[in-house]
């Protein structure tokens, strides 16, 4: 079928409809642009936008281990493990950098948004820190893979450059790109963001393992034999993710996936919460679980959904390797994006009007036989930076991580 005959059967031929006013190497742009959209898999993503998880599902509380009550001796003997595999460079850092931070309101790459400490520093170089320390303590360099997405892959490398890669040996950094999915407006057309260009969004962060694999980084991985990959949220300026004790307790109980949890502050605080699904580990995302469910406390009044998922999740290669060719289910949102009218005019939203589609990390969860969650402790581990003002604010984080610091 020619691309002509494609657009025809999808309903979307309007992508042409200034073919003919572009210079032939906008044209060649356009055309390979229009070429990489799979129509058949969109159609079916948008026919599909509104359902939820089936019916049926049974959905249950997750185990996990408080690491509070874990007992002296045992949390030294999996430090010790953990230590070791460390040292012998069999774990590797991902931050999670593809986003585009508009709640924000920052127009670079988050990881360059500068957070006002006393020496001030960008979010990459707080990011950096823990390398450097693991780099005192353990004598290795850490491999860190930062995903970045079209929008701020550019941005993101020359601020490294700029920054001299934060005096850290630049062969130990990996940029890799995510890859985008077309909006659409409510009717299902795709949409242009001007004459010779479609308009397309990163993939959420559940575009990681394709990403991963489509940029041979767990070939990459593989050569230099690195078993575990530490994947986290780019806006926590507290994350550990070179965490000895999970990476012992992961390798010691043989799991091929682990995530930290901190206690659910409130049944409205906007984190995803671990569950298991059909006895699978599981995540439901803030905005799909039902505000009755969210209210609901267990005997010792916590929230029965009250372990939250804050986005620092290890994964063994062997399951990335995995979950890399499996298709994620799709999540849709409304947002609010400025396009090009059907006239060459700028449709300027005053409201939401079109859909962006996402996939999740946590929906891979699933394809591992088991999960092992520890409960950490959220002044120790969770300072995100999401908000321009008020909760999850620059000011909020600022403060968790100076209060921090002061103590450690
Ligand atoms: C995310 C989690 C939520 C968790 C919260 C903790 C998801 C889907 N949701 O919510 O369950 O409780 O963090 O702070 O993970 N990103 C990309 N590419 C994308 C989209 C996002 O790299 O296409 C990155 C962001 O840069 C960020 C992370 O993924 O580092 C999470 O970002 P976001 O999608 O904004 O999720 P939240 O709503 O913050």
């Amino acid at each position: 079928m020619n691309i002509n005959e494609t657009l025809f059967k999808y309903g979307q031929e309007h992508l042409l409809a200034f073919y003919d006013e572009l210079s032939d190497s906008e044209k060649e742009a356009l055309i390979n642009d229009i070429s990489s959209i799979d129509f058949e898999r969109m159609q079916n993503i948008y026919d599909h936008r509104e359902n939820h998880m089936a019916e049926d599902s049974e959905v249950s509380c997750a185990p996990y281990i408080d690491k509070e009550k874990l007992i002296g001796e045992l949390q030294k003997k999996y430090e010790q493990l953990g230590n070791e595999l460390i040292s012998e460079g069999k774990l590797a850092v991902c931050s999670m950098a593809g986003g585009q931070g508009t709640r924000l309101g920052h127009t670079g790459p988050k990881g360059t948004f500068v957070v006002a400490l006393d020496t001030p520093k960008s979010i990459f170089e707080i990011l950096m820190d823990k390398l450097k320390e693991a780099y005192q303590k353990y004598g290795v360099y850490l491999h860190w893979y930062i995903m970045t997405s079209e929008a701020n892959d550019c941005d993101t490398q020359n601020f490294f450059v700029k920054n001299n890669y934060f005096d850290y040996p630049k062969e130990y950094i990996h940029f890799f790109k995510q890859g985008e999915l077309p909006l659409m407006n409510f009717e299902g057309k795709m949409l242009l963001e001007n004459k010779g260009k479609v308009f397309k969004a990163a993939d959420g962060n559940g575009g990681i393992f394709e990403a991963l694999e489509k940029n041979n980084i767990l070939e990459d991985m593989k050569e230099k034999n690195i078993q575990y990959l530490s994947i986290g949220n780019v806006d926590n300026i507290l994350i550990r993710q070179i965490d000895a004790l999970l990476l012992g307790m992961m390798a010691e109980g043989k799991y091929e996936l682990a995530s930290k949890s901190i206690v659910k502050k409130s049944p409205e605080e906007p984190v995803g919460v671990f569950c298991k699904i059909n006895d699978r580990p599981s995540v439901i995302e803030y905005i799909d679980l039902d505000p009755e469910k969210a209210k609901m406390r267990d005997d010792n009044e916590e929230l029965f959904f009250g372990e939250a998922f804050f986005g620092n999740t290890f994964m063994k290669r062997t399951l990335l390797e995995k979950i890399a060719t499996a298709k994620l289910p799709i999540h849709t949102a409304k947002k609010k994006n400025s396009y090009l009218g059907e006239n060459g005019e700028m449709v300027v939203a005053s409201e939401p009007n079109t859909y962006k589609f996402e996939a999740f990390i946590f929906d891979a969860f699933k394809m591992a036989d088991d999960m092992l969650i520890l409960r950490t402790k959220r002044e120790e581990e969770f300072a995100p930076i999401k908000n321009k003002e008020g909760a999850d604010s620059p000011e909020t984080a600022r403060k968790l991580y100076m209060d921090y610091y002061a103590k450690h």
